[in-house]
């Protein structure tokens, strides 16, 4: 079977129950493709959706034995919600999982709607996770669009505008809305996904063994090399940060992020943004760090830490001081606690702290793994 469509007057088709059976024998093995449920595919898509497969399948695991079902979710503390999702980074999701885990138990009795307006209203749901829910849970068609999907579907209809943009997103939702395989939806969307992941390379795809390759124009046209045509990345800009690992007797200070925002609720080491910083915080980081270096005695400093964001970097030196007292004022922190060092590991932490801790625990070997 194949499926005709056209596009700006030209008649393309599409292979699908080729695609549906290249997945059924190539799909790989993954936790959330056994025990399917709409809870399940619903976390799985938003882990996907920020990090490699290979890297979510642990956080998967630990997320689902802790929080089996939307119940056990709804009812957690967002601390909790916070330390599983811990090193995953994008924190939001985590925050907008467990939202939307409580308005479900109140406004849907527990059970995932599956409705696209009713999906769109809950925090966390654009419109990749509600196509990739109402499609994988409830087999509607509605195409999903990530990175993946884009490459492939732009190769197969050799479409050269500038996938960066969102005005070609749109147009190539809607060709792929037209294209869905209405009888399997769910399975469309994950072939097409793990189309891109396994063959469907950026560099050097493996068009021998692509159950499009017959159909596909940029194969036959020797361009994949070409395509996906995308704008040329920007350099993001460097925001340089002072660390403080702040020492009263024997406990250290970490402090609360403020709830909205970057990494928002999270704990760290108090941290600023150093004076010789050329790139603006915005709001991420305030600048105010002087009385931590009058207020104590500095002990060392450790190399310093890169760490990368969606829209910038951060390089991070972190600083040992012994302080005089435990005063700490902060207008940017929300909390603050002194703690003996081996009850750090009871706070979620971001990434970027967490790169902290590994190199500062050679020193101060009291810190737990
Ligand atoms: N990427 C995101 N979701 C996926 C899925 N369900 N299968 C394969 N790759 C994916």
């Amino acid at each position: 079977m194949f499926r005709i469509f056209n596009c700006q007057g030209n008649n393309y088709y599409m292979q699908t129950q080729n695609l549906i059976s290249w997945f059924d024998a190539h799909a790989r093995e993954l936790p959330w493709r056994k025990n399917r449920s709409p809870y399940r595919i619903w976390i799985s898509e938003v882990m996907l959706q920020q990090t490699q497969v290979k890297q979510a399948i642990p956080y998967y695991h630990k997320f689902l034995t802790r929080f089996p079902d939307i119940k056990t979710l709804a009812l957690a503390d967002q601390q909790e919600v916070l330390r599983i999702w811990q090193g995953m980074g994008y924190y939001a999701r985590a925050r907008n999982l467990h939202r939307a885990a409580k308005i479900i138990m109140v406004d849907f009795a527990g059970e995932i709607p599956d409705k696209k307006d009713q999906l769109l209203k809950l925090p966390g749901f654009g419109a990749y996770i509600t196509n990739a829910v109402l499609s994988l849970a409830f087999a509607q068609p509605y195409a999903v669009l990530d990175g993946n999907v884009i490459r492939v579907i732009s190769r197969v209809l050799a479409i050269r505008d500038n996938v960066s943009q969102q005005k070609t997103r749109t147009m190539i939702q809607a060709r792929l809305n037209n294209l869905i395989d209405k009888s399997n939806p769910g399975k469309f969307n994950e072939a097409m996904m793990e189309l891109g992941a396994t063959v469907c390379h950026p560099v050097l795809p493996d068009c021998a063994h692509c159950p499009l390759n017959t159909e596909c124009i940029a194969n036959k046209n020797n361009l994949t090399s070409q395509i996906p045509v995308k704008s040329k990345k920007v350099a993001r800009p460097v925001l340089e940060l002072s660390t403080y690992i702040m020492f009263h007797r024997n406990q250290i200070l970490l402090v609360k992020r403020p709830e909205a925002g970057l990494l928002g609720d999270l704990w760290e080491f108090p941290t600023f943004v150093a004076t010789n910083s050329g790139a603006k915080p915005g709001n991420t980081w305030s600048r105010d760090g002087g009385e931590v270096i009058n207020a104590g005695k500095y002990i060392k400093s450790w190399g310093t830490i890169r760490h990368g964001y969606t829209h910038f970097q951060i390089r991070l030196t972190p600083s040992w001081y012994r302080m005089h007292s435990r005063s700490f004022n902060s207008d940017f922190y929300t909390e603050q606690v002194w703690i003996n060092p081996r009850q750090i590991t009871g706070y979620p932490m971001h990434r970027a702290a967490k790169k902290v801790i590994d190199i500062i625990r050679e020193d101060l070997k009291i810190i737990p793994q």
